[in-house]
């Protein structure tokens, strides 16, 4: 008689392979041979013999897609190199001259490309070791993702294991919703009273950014891959060669790439996508030209924001012809004052604009723009909607020009326009209520001290009841306090002290950041903490100092010593450090148990991710680095090491087991 383990066995993987088989029909082929109730049928038999004999679960069954526990947050992962983005390209002209600035940067008249459409949807990149998928990130800020591997599974089309596995694979690609299931999400929302979306791209990134995998289960997202940004055991000489590659591997890729000899090949398809987009079942926002041979992208190399041998061509913006009601003026954080457009609703690359920006006085006048003009606006880059021009023969006279105030309309300081900038500014400095707001709401943003639940309606509430006038104050906020104001209830109240409770830990970059130094973006704030790893050290730092590192110039360290110089900047420091918000550098100067200790990993551990492993380490004050030397302390080797591992036994570097290295960290 049959051993019943064997049976089991041998059923199990019929069903994956038949589940893999009708998965690849109704998602990439648009095929089905089988109702969902017959396909939910075959599910449930793989699960409950899966649950019968827990022993023959692998990670790449297709149950392991669906299901795990609601996360309590998403956990950051560092990029191994920075995803870049792209740069853009608006016409065949600019298409030309980058093509023949790569010619002469390269010497060479030979020059072949691939064309490929951009799939207007979250990017995220992929890992896999040894076969296996390990973990998914999104592309986050570049350097930092967030790790959304559980809803990533989630995606039919990802392979959960790779056709030809090879031992480490990182690929990068764009998870998207098609249009369908976008329209059909929007109807459930819009009957069930719920917030719409306002683009495929929107639900597709708010779909991935849920902490419970089953609500993105629920989402029907696909994807798209297009890159290996690292693979070990393959080389892949062309752009083409990395497609079919990608493919053999069993991954989703856009069947509508192109070879190109030339650039004049290239040309004619930027018209014909145009034309043909609609008909997609899926937005894009233009196409991606990239240099085929891989020798080429190489040597080209790329700058901090994008590498050269790519480029993006954006189709022209949607345009729509609207009124202007109203000219209105916002002042911004750093006091400038900006006109803005009030327009008579108009529809533009699927959303409704009713607001344009006008940028500044020099432009109102160069358009000359007036109150009760029609005028053609557009959204350029789908994003920012903006005037192009005034339809001046719509005009009947009773149209008003507009000049900018020559005060402050918050608080009403002088205004002042400084030699040589377009931007005129409001001189209150931080007598100016709008000022205050602004720098708050962009205290704690995202990319800053990340405060969910401060919201600009709530930050305005506590400025006018004086519960706070700066950032520092947020700190000392109590919840009687909170639970005053309008529309806060116990529960928003205890949720807003607990996330402003959490930013107390941000690393020091986000603080520099969130300061709102002028001139210091986030990137260059990581750079100064990075240097200079606390912030007394910063505020003590001389401008010679900073220049000293590769990308900060003069500017910059000059408005860093000019904030430093500010009595008032000290004082909300104070308030800052007292109320036991992070200061330094983590692991740099932290007296974690790990401090100073260099690891390097490899090959799958059981308990973790290796970002997760990663992540701890640098907590506990340790570094993370890719390769194993003299000066590395211990190898953590996980099931089916690489050549690290030989490595680090000949250079006697101590190799720690998984079950070692979890007691080191539980400090055993
Ligand atoms: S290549 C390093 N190819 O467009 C070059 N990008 O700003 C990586 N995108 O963030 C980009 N479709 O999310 C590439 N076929 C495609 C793409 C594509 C969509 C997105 C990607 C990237 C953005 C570029």
């Amino acid at each position: 008689m049959a051993d019943p383990l064997d049976t089991a066995r041998e059923r199990i993987t019929w069903l994956r392979k038949e589940i893999e088989r009708h998965d690849h029909l109704y998602y990439t082929l648009d095929q089905p041979e089988i109702s969902d109730r017959e396909y939910d049928a075959l599910m449930q038999e793989l699960l409950s013999l899966e649950k019968e004999y827990p022993e023959l679960v692998t990670p790449d069954s297709p149950t392991q897609r669906v299901g795990g526990q609601p996360l309590p947050f998403f956990s950051q992962v560092s990029h191994p190199q920075p995803l870049l983005s792209l740069s853009n390209a608006f016409s065949s002209g600019e298409l030309r001259d980058w093509d023949l600035r790569l010619k002469r940067m390269l010497g060479t008249e030979d020059l072949d490309y691939v064309v490929e459409l951009k799939i207007d949807g979250l990017s995220v990149a992929l890992t896999y070791r040894n076969g296996y998928f390990e973990t998914g990130a999104t592309r986050g800020d570049g350097i930092t993702g967030e790790d959304i591997t559980a809803n990533l599974k989630t995606i039919r089309t990802l392979p959960l294991k790779l056709s030809d596995p090879v031992p480490l694979l990182v690929v990068r690609g764009e998870a998207y919703m098609p249009r369908i299931a976008f329209r059909r999400l929007n109807a459930e929302r819009e009957a069930s009273g719920q917030v719409l979306f306002a683009n495929p791209r929107n639900a597709a990134a708010g779909s991935l950014r849920q902490l419970d995998p089953k609500v993105a289960a629920s989402r029907a997202l696909l994807l798209f891959i297009y890159d290996v940004i690292e693979v070990e055991g393959v080389k892949l000489e062309t752009h083409v060669k990395t497609i079919e590659f990608l493919k053999k591997q069993g991954f989703p890729v856009n069947p509508e790439w192109e070879y190109c000899r030339d650039m004049e090949e290239v040309i004619p398809l930027c018209s014909k996508w145009q034309e043909k987009r609609e008909k997609l079942d899926y937005d894009i926002d233009g196409l991606v030209i990239k240099v085929n041979n891989k020798d080429y992208q190489k040597r080209l190399g790329h700058t901090t924001k994008s590498p050269r041998w790519s480029i993006a061509f954006k189709f022209p913006a949607e345009q729509g012809i609207t009124r202007i009601k109203d000219i209105i003026v916002r002042v911004g954080r750093t006091g400038v004052l900006t006109p803005t457009a009030v327009l008579e609703p108009v529809r533009l690359a699927g959303t409704t604009v009713t607001r344009a920006s006008l940028h500044n006085e020099d432009i109102i006048r160069e358009k000359d723009i007036r109150i009760g003009d029609v005028v053609i606006a557009q959204k350029a880059g789908d994003i920012i909607p903006e005037v192009v021009t005034v339809l001046k023969e719509e005009r009947n006279g009773k149209e008003e020009p507009f000049s900018l105030p020559e005060v402050c309309p918050e608080c009403g300081s002088r205004v002042v326009r400084l030699e040589g900038e377009s931007a005129s500014r409001c001189t209150g400095g931080l007598y100016c209520p709008a000022q205050v707001r602004e720098g708050l709401i962009h205290f704690v943003s995202r990319e800053a001290m990340d405060i969910e639940g401060l919201g600009p309606k709530v930050i305005e509430q506590l400025l006018n009841s004086n519960l706070v006038k700066d950032a520092g104050d947020l700190y000392y906020l109590k919840k009687e306090q909170l639970t005053s104001l309008e529309r806060m209830g116990e529960k928003s109240a205890d949720n807003l002290l607990e996330s402003i409770d959490a930013s107390r830990e941000r690393p020091l970059s986000r603080l520099i950041f969130a300061l709102g130094i002028r001139n210091v973006g986030s990137r260059a704030a990581r750079l100064l903490a990075g240097e200079f790893k606390s912030l007394d050290n910063l505020a003590k730092a001389q401008p010679e100092n900073m220049t000293a590192i590769a990308e900060i110039g003069p500017k910059i360290a000059e408005s860093v010593a000019a904030f430093f110089r500010e009595e008032h900047n000290l004082q909300v420091i104070d308030k800052l450090k007292a109320a036991g918000v992070n200061m330094i550098e983590e692991g740099a100067t932290s007296n974690g148990i790990l401090a100073g200790k260099k690891f390097v990993l490899t090959g799958r551990l059981a308990a973790m991710t290796r970002s997760a492993a990663k992540e701890k380490i640098v907590e506990l004050g340790g570094e993370v680095s890719d390769s194993v030397s003299k000066k590395t302390d211990y190898l953590v080797a996980g099931e089916d090491p690489g050549s690290k591992y030989e490595k680090a036994v000949t250079l006697g570097v101590p190799v720690l087991s998984e079950e070692e290295f979890l007691d080191l960290l539980e400090g055993r």
